[in-house]
């Protein structure tokens, strides 16, 4: 059905497979039972993962599927989810134990235990009473990985405001597009950021953005590079306020209120198949059960043993899930790290795991085939014999890379848990478990206990083991996303349209089960693309791209790439006053710069090609299929659909002779 990448057709080749040792095994939070468990009464087994959290008052219903597909977990109960991920483990004795271990790009660190934790996160919360943010109010956050991140983002939980936390990469468009959105009345962020050994800044980027935004109150300012950075942090008198002068002045004591399990979290913007993003809009109660439990079983984690780290930023839904929420409730010890992996060497993430000791890693393929261009001599001057789960996440790992992470940073020995989900997940639904499967190289493998996904064919039937489709999700779950912000109609068509009758959750990514009837990823059937684990919608870079004057049309596709597993390739029609410069070299150059600018660095082309023509169907619609050939350097495929077949002829013999 879908076409695949050559980077893809080994997946569907490889064989071997690689059982839990005994002593694992053994001693894993979940063994073999679990799934018949699971299967016998799903809502019995997810209520019974919900009291592992702590509720001010009990649910009523476990779910409520009657508002379809508009799903309420736990319905009528009431908790508080900054309670659950931090006071609760002062209030159980583990005050003293570090919740946080973190590392700053320079070298400078900080430990935080639950008990600062607690401290830290009520005087945010207070602060954010005091500029007058209420229950239901939106904050956006665009911050780096420093700990008053989370802090800002569990603030804003114990408070019931709706965090949107935007990644630091993102443009001032991209970043007043959110605001707007969802007209958020506070903006929390820091005067600068430091990227490979520089302090660049983030808070002038942050004013650009927010110049006549009518929603916005108060801007909070993290002291962060502070007189690393050249000239003054500019400034708006009434609005700005710095973090350490607003927060640190509070009171340490806050006390938390209980909410619906159906009020809202958060909300986290993600790209979808047209140029606007979608305001992904996660609640409460069923978000942290399964973000908790899959923390719990995936990574079999063990509180007060297990050193974890998850090398997400924030600003994407691992980041929330597995750094914030699952982890926290579950009273993790785990390291945050502010800075890029090579910084100031290749060995930076080793030297990290060797000093704290770290026995769960998860991280994405995008890096860890980086990680394997720079060789397997770096980490093998590291000791790395702590490890004991390695985790990967954001698009499909391809064989070589799994052994190779298995071999180098697992000591041939470390089970490799390769987890399937999405924004709109809100957790982890396909993986294997550590103590019970038998790993398979490159396959996300399984549905985890109480989740139900399946492979189907155009109509929605099963397709046999064996057989490729579309991965649908079949029942809800409770980490279910609860809509699209202030789009209904979106919501529905976007999921719940393309298996409507069977009422499946369509989840936009091609699969197929082996013999054995486990489940292979194979990548997105629309038109998002994966960029080292980053979805970017390949009209919001067309978009981008038209909105420059230089430029009549553009098309958009996401080609393979051995590191970042798709990289971006942009074809372009130039309008006629701009053609006949130096062969297009200039315009290529102002044409990236122009996306970075709109987007943000990430949805920067990898490569630009100026065509006389694009092809389209008689309708008008642009086959990327055949854009695709030629960014891949294949022969190219069908063109009788073409209105007008002679066009991939004319882009060919321009590309050839460079025009
Ligand atoms: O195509 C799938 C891919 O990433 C998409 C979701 O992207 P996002 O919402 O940004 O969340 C990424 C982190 C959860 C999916 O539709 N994807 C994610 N994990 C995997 C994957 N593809 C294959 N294997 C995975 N383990």
């Amino acid at each position: 059905m879908t076409e695949q990448s050559p980077a893809l057709d080994n997946l569907l080749t490889e064989s071997r497979s690689f059982p839990p040792g005994a002593e694992f095994a053994g001693a894993a939070n979940v063994g073999p039972d679990v799934y018949g468990a699971a299967e016998e009464d799903r809502e019995e087994f997810w209520a019974e993962q919900a009291r592992r959290l702590s509720w001010d008052t009990g649910w009523s219903r476990v779910l409520d599927w009657s508002g379809a597909p508009f799903a309420k977990w736990f319905a009528g109960g009431r908790l508080n989810v900054a309670y659950n991920c931090v006071d609760r483990h002062v209030e159980a004795g583990f005050g003293d134990q570090v919740a946080i271990h973190w590392v700053g790009e320079p070298g400078d660190t900080r430990d935080i235990t639950y008990a600062q934790l607690k401290d830290d996160v009520s005087r945010a919360a207070n602060a954010l009473v005091s500029v007058g943010v209420v229950a239901g109010d939106v904050v956006a956050i665009q911050l780096q990985m420093v700990p008053e991140a989370i802090v800002a983002m569990l603030a804003c939980a114990r408070i019931g405001a709706l965090h949107s936390v935007v990644f630091g990469g993102f443009s001032p468009t991209a970043l007043r597009a959110r605001v707007d959105d969802a007209a958020a009345k506070v903006v929390i962020t820091s005067d600068g950021q430091y990227r490979r050994g520089k302090a660049a800044p983030m808070k002038a980027n942050v004013d650009e953005a927010l110049a006549g935004a009518e929603s916005v109150e108060k801007v909070i300012v993290v002291r962060r590079t502070g007189d690393a950075l050249e000239g003054a942090t500019p400034w708006v008198a009434g609005r700005d306020v710095w973090w350490h002068d607003l927060v640190d002045a509070q009171p340490a004591e806050h006390r938390p209120e209980a909410f619906d399990s159906e009020h809202p979290l958060f909300i986290l913007y993600t790209s979808g198949t047209t140029g606007r993003p979608k305001g992904i809009l996660h609640t409460s109660g069923g978000y942290l059960t399964q973000a908790a439990y899959t923390h719990h079983v995936v990574f079999d984690h063990k509180p007060g043993v297990d050193v974890y780290w998850c090398t997400a930023d924030i600003g994407w839904i691992t980041g929330h899930s597995y750094i914030v929420y699952g982890p926290l409730a579950n009273r993790v010890t785990q390291v945050v790290y502010e800075g890029t992996p090579n910084t100031p060497h290749e060995g930076r993430h080793w030297e990290i795991i060797q000093k704290y000791k770290v026995s769960i890693y998860y991280t994405a393929p995008t890096l860890i085939r980086t990680f394997m261009k720079w060789g397997a001599d770096i980490p093998a001057k590291y000791d790395l014999s702590s490890l004991r789960v390695l985790g990967s996440v954001g698009e499909p790992i391809n064989p070589e890379a799994w052994i190779w992470y298995r071999d180098t940073i697992g000591a041939s020995k470390t089970p490799i848990v390769d987890t399937w989900w999405q924004t709109e997940t809100g957790a982890i639904m396909i993986s294997p478990l550590p103590g019970v499967t038998a790993t398979k190289p490159g396959s996300a493998q399984r549905a985890l206990p109480g989740i139900s996904a399946k492979v189907v064919d155009d109509t929605g039937t099963e397709v046999p083991p064996g057989g490729g489709g579309y991965l649908v999700l079949d029942k809800p779950w409770p980490s279910m996303l609860r809509g699209v912000w202030g789009d209904d109609e979106r919501f529905r068509d976007t999921y719940w349209s393309r298996f409507a009758e069977q009422g499946f959750y369509f989840a936009g990514d091609g699969a197929k089960y082996d013999t054995d009837g486990d489940i292979w990823l194979l990548g997105r059937v629309d038109d998002v693309m994966n960029v080292s684990g980053h979805r970017i919608s390949t009209t919001e870079v067309e978009s981008a791209l038209v909105s420059h004057p230089a430029v009549a049309e553009a098309a958009v596709v996401g080609a393979s790439d051995p590191t970042t597993g798709q990289g971006i390739v942009a074809f372009v029609i130039l309008r006629a006053a701009h053609t006949t410069d130096s062969g297009g070299e200039d315009a290529v150059q102002e044409l990236r710069n122009h996306v970075a600018k709109e987007i943000g660095p990430i949805a920067k082309p990898r490569q630009i090609l100026i065509v006389p023509e694009l092809p389209k169907t008689r309708s008008g619609k642009i086959m990327r299929r055949l854009l695709r050939d030629i960014a891949e350097n294949r022969t190219i495929g069908d063109v009788t659909t073409l209105a007008d077949s002679s066009v991939m002829d004319l882009i060919s013999a321009g590309l050839n002779t460079g025009k």
